[in-house]
């Protein structure tokens, strides 16, 4: 039997049982025998989550991109990659092999080093979901640099706040992307930004709208006349087994986003194994995975996790409404998709548009169905069943985060019966644990609580870049011992687990995490808002979509409540983005406060969400009044 690679229930539980009674023997086995060292580990692993702190593979060197490419280029040299599908269907597919990848990311290496960037420097990348997306986060890992994508759909204000937290000395961009109909100026973008960051040497830009942009002497460089110049081998850094690969930002419900440390061989072991087990990618399969790289899901299953196993994956540029609905079909037809992952807000979209759009094309080629960044609703689960995978592809409902790395609660197809709703069984070594509000951890089947995990796995993040403190309060501190999710959830009859949602002020909209926070702070900059709160409230296809509740000052009455809604989301989309803008922004004349001054979101998410029947306790509000006013005015 292989550890590595599962295929029966029995298996499971038989693997799951090893990875809980002996981690360190179980996972020294799987890093041995499945990745490439140069030299091996004095320590599988030492961790204490008071400080917290947690080593895996301590003393073992290597290279992550040795793993996701050298190593296959004897054995499946000429085999693609990655395979790149443009936004604009006209414009031809390209196919990567690993050897070209090799070379490219090797020459894009090169041009870092040129630049002065070494180990352990900061480079921010800002692109698109272009080829040269994938290989600069490669090339970053040849040299050791640690690698900070940044959402293309983030606004100038967000980006600076990134490549300030972690003083990037680089930003890699383009000058433009498509998005559907759409082009967006994203070296513009990263002009603005730049005008706050002091940090940043040099930018390079990579060419793809062709359009005009302006290009600061000194600073900024095109990125093609680099590359042709560049020497085409490069030899690999070679890094510590818990040197940082990357950071990447994640919402927290206050103060500004957390960037989330990841290392490198934990980090590497755990996407790679989770991958395999969890698509059951076999040697001649296509994956795609519809997310974009700018968030974890495409750090860890189009990139690293992948191209750990060999894999060919698919990297889409474009929207699944462009050219119209049936984009996601033809690209499965088109390049024989075996394993298909995307987010349940884009299944409740194409959802609605009607099966004619799929009809139109062969999904036969699909072998798993993949789902992952909220819950899924059982509506679309069904529909994603019936229409997509026609009853013969299993739904893997995966649960993880930012913070996990890699999937933690999750089907292994073909292996573990499914359920719909439910994420099912945790992953081989993953300990998850129930915790009622005193703190105690709930024994049993069909029981509810919140979602901790109770040992450490490979891929947890180590650290929250420049303030370990908050990673330790944000995390360990809710219950003793324990990683604190920020998730509810369910654990039924059988011990399948069904995730419930968040318990924290994170909103999730159309997969996408947002603190209230930082988006009332936006709309507080607004000169005629006194104070707001943000709340969520079910929507049919983004799964949650904003509901601000805001009070003017004085000055702010009589005017035009359209054009200051409008005005709120304008100032929404600069300091975040479009992703936060406000559906409903309701006017109110107080915001209920308990008498130490905090904001009952309790209450304004009952209204917002039409469900007044019960608001609960409110003797301890400070203005009981304001509660009938917002329900008479309730959008
Ligand atoms: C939510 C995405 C239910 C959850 C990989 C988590 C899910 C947050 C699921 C992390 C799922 C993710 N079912 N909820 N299958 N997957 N979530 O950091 O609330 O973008 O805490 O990572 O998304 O979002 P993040």
């Amino acid at each position: 039997m292989s550890n590595y690679h599962i295929k029966h229930l029995e298996e499971y539980y038989q693997v799951y049982r090893k990875s809980v009674r002996n981690p360190e023997v179980f996972w020294e086995e799987i890093a041995e025998e499945h990745f490439m060292w140069r030299k091996k580990w004095d320590n599988v692993l030492s961790w204490d989550f008071t400080k917290p702190e947690v080593k895996w593979f301590e003393g073992g060197q290597l290279n992550i991109t040795e793993n996701c490419i050298d190593r296959h280029l004897h054995i499946r040299g000429d085999k693609t990659a990655i395979i790149f599908e443009p936004n604009n269907p006209e414009e031809e597919a390209q196919h990567i092999s690993y050897h070209d990848l090799h070379e490219k990311v090797c020459r894009f290496a090169n041009v870092l080093k040129e630049q002065g960037i070494q180990k352990g420097d900061r480079v921010c990348i800002y692109l698109p979901m272009i080829p040269e997306l994938a290989i600069s986060v490669l090339a970053c890992a040849r040299i050791g640099a640690i690698h900070s994508v940044v959402f293309a759909g983030f606004s100038s204000t967000a980006l600076s706040t990134r490549i300030n937290d972690a003083t990037c000395k680089m930003v890699i961009t383009s000058d433009g992307s498509y998005r559907g109909a759409k082009t967006i100026d994203l070296k513009g973008i990263v002009d603005e930004a730049l005008k706050d960051c002091t940090c940043v040497e040099s930018v390079l830009v990579a060419k793809r709208i062709n359009t005009e942009i302006h290009m600061e002497k000194g600073r900024d460089h095109w990125l093609q006349p680099l590359l042709d110049e560049a020497y085409t081998d490069c030899v690999p850094e070679i890094m510590n087994a818990e040197d940082p690969l990357f950071i990447l930002y994640t919402s927290g419900s206050t103060g500004k986003p957390k960037g989330m440390v990841h290392s490198t061989a934990g980090y590497m072991v755990y996407t790679a194994y989770t991958f395999k087990n969890v698509f059951q990618y076999l040697e001649n399969d296509v994956y795609w995975c519809t997310a974009d790289i700018g968030w974890i899901t495409g750090h860890s299953y189009i990139v690293y996790g992948p191209l750990c196993n060999g894999a060919t994956t698919v990297m889409f540029e474009g929207v699944p409404s462009y050219p119209d609905y049936g984009r996601f079909w033809e690209i499965v037809e088109k390049h024989k998709v075996n394993q298909f992952y995307t987010a349940p807000t884009a299944i409740r979209a194409l959802a609605k548009e009607g099966v004619e759009h799929l009809e139109k094309y062969d999904l036969s080629s699909i072998k798993v169905l993949g789902t992952v960044g909220e819950p899924i609703n059982e509506e679309a689960w069904h529909w994603y069943d019936d229409n997509v995978g026609k009853r013969k592809a299993p739904i893997v409902d995966t649960w993880w985060q930012t913070e996990t790395g890699g999937m933690m609660i999750t089907p292994i197809p073909f292996a573990t019966p499914t359920k719909p709703t439910y994420a099912t069984l945790p992953f081989i070594g993953i300990q998850p644990a129930l915790m009622d509000e005193n703190g105690h951890e709930i024994k049993g089947n069909q029981v509810d609580g919140r979602l901790c995990i109770k040992f450490p796995w490979p891929s947890m993040a180590r650290t929250i870049w420049g303030n370990h403190q908050r990673y330790k309060d944000t995390y360990f501190s809710a219950y003793e011992n324990k990683y604190f999710t920020g998730d509810g959830a369910l654990r039924d009859e059988v011990g399948y687990y069904r995730i419930t949602g968040r318990v924290d002020d994170v909103i999730i909209v159309s997969g996408h995490n947002l603190g209230t926070a930082p988006i009332e702070d936006a709309i507080n900059e607004h000169p005629a808002v006194a104070e707001s709160a943000i709340v969520g409230f079910p929507h049919d296809i983004k799964g949650n979509a904003l509901y601000g509740y805001v009070t003017l000052k004085e000055s702010g009455e009589g005017r035009n409540h359209d054009n200051l809604r409008k005005e709120i989301n304008q100032i929404i989309t600069e300091q975040i983005g479009p992703i936060a803008k406000l559906d409903k922004v309701q006017f109110t004349n107080g915001l209920p406060k308990t008498r130490s001054g905090k904001i009952m979101r309790r209450i304004l998410r009952k209204i917002a969400g039409k469900d007044i029947s019960n608001l609960g306790d409110t003797s301890t509000l400070l203005n009981p009044e304001v509660v009938q006013d917002i329900i008479d005015n309730a959008l």
